[in-house]
């Protein structure tokens, strides 16, 4: 068995990585950077390469069971500044990228997809996967192309996948410098004295899944046989919602120095609530997150300290 993880060098894809060795899976990655936060692992194939760049990808899903699509070249907050790159460099090289693997007979292609922004603004929660889609940023509405592509792609060329719509993942190896992520980002600012900006009141909800729970959704994805008209879009997150001011509250159980929080104006892009229903995966690819809030947060503050930042 041999995968290949496009992106795993990135937060969720390093995690996957360890998970499908520990598993005793042969991997490949392919990623146009190198980790920032972890050393190679032994036994991985690492080839360096951009995934819009066809002949590299052909390379890369040759010989490939598995196939998880994790590279993505935009973000909510900031994708609708320019919705033609996100469509240019996400949907036109994903298609591609399928259609390397149609002609290479890969199993099972797994899509990350975003349990936070394909619903849009939720008409009910917890979010079943058949709540009306309705993305109020670009990349929402690319990630949901893709997704419509796969089922395109299943029923032309038998292409097997399924679709993963992770909620906010957070843990080990978060870029706490990046611009999207609470809790890393939050963790990121105790570690150096600095105040966490909370967007509006801090009443917003989501749901938080630890990283190596939604690695293991992610394998789960990839080891489910569906039958012919059986699902292929699963929610992956913890199924559980705290809003921005409890994850402060958290968080200040959980470290050993101050925390202090400013709130500024909100943002257009955030949704009020985001929790996902995740009764699917529980049920069809047996699958449950397993670490609660507290215990993962302090997983994600050792590992912050251990960047000295402090
Ligand atoms: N982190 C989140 O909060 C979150 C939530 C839901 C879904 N997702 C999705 O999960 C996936 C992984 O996210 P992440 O948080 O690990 O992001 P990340 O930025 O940490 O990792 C993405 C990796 O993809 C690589 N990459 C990007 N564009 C590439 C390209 N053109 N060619 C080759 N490699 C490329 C990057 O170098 C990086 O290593 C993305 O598709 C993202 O949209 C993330």
């Amino acid at each position: 068995m041999k995968a290949l993880v496009i992106g795993g060098n990135g937060f969720i894809g390093t995690a996957l990585v360890d998970q499908l060795i520990e598993r005793g899976i042969k991997v490949r990655v392919f990623d146009r950077y190198p980790s920032r936060f972890k050393d190679p692992v032994d036994g991985v194939e690492y080839i360096t390469g951009d995934f819009a760049n066809q002949g590299e990808v052909h390379q890369a899903v040759a010989g490939s069971n598995w196939v998880f699509h994790l590279a993505y070249t935009t973000l909510p907050e900031t994708s609708n500044e320019d919705p033609v790159y996100d469509v240019r460099s996400n949907v036109i090289d994903t298609i591609q990228l399928l259609q390397e693997c149609c002609e290479n007979d890969v199993d099972k292609f797994v899509f990350v997809s975003s349990g936070g922004t394909v619903y849009g603004v939720p008409q009910s929660v917890p979010i079943k996967e058949e709540h009306p889609t309705d993305p109020i940023c670009s990349y929402g509405i690319t990630k949901l192309t893709i997704e419509k592509y796969l089922a395109l792609f299943h029923h032309t060329k038998r292409l097997e996948y399924s679709v993963a719509r992770i909620a906010n993942p957070y843990g080990e190896r978060q870029n706490p410098n990046a611009r999207q992520g609470a809790i890393g980002v939050f963790l990121g600012c105790i570690a150096r004295g600095q105040p966490i900006t909370i967007y509006g009141d801090g009443q917003v909800v989501r749901d938080f899944i630890y990283i190596r729970d939604a690695a293991e959704g992610l394998i789960a994805c990839a080891d489910y046989v569906p039958g012919p008209d059986a699902p292929r879009v699963f929610n992956v997150g913890s199924g559980q919602g705290y809003s921005l001011n409890q994850i402060v509250d958290t968080l200040k159980k959980v470290v050993d120095v101050e925390v202090k929080v400013n709130h500024i104006p909100g943002r257009a892009v955030d949704v009020p609530s985001n929790v996902l229903d995740i009764e699917l995966a529980r049920k069809l690819l047996k699958w449950e997150p397993k670490v609660d809030l507290e215990t993962g947060v302090k997983h994600a503050w050792n590992w912050i300290k251990s960047l000295s930042l402090v």
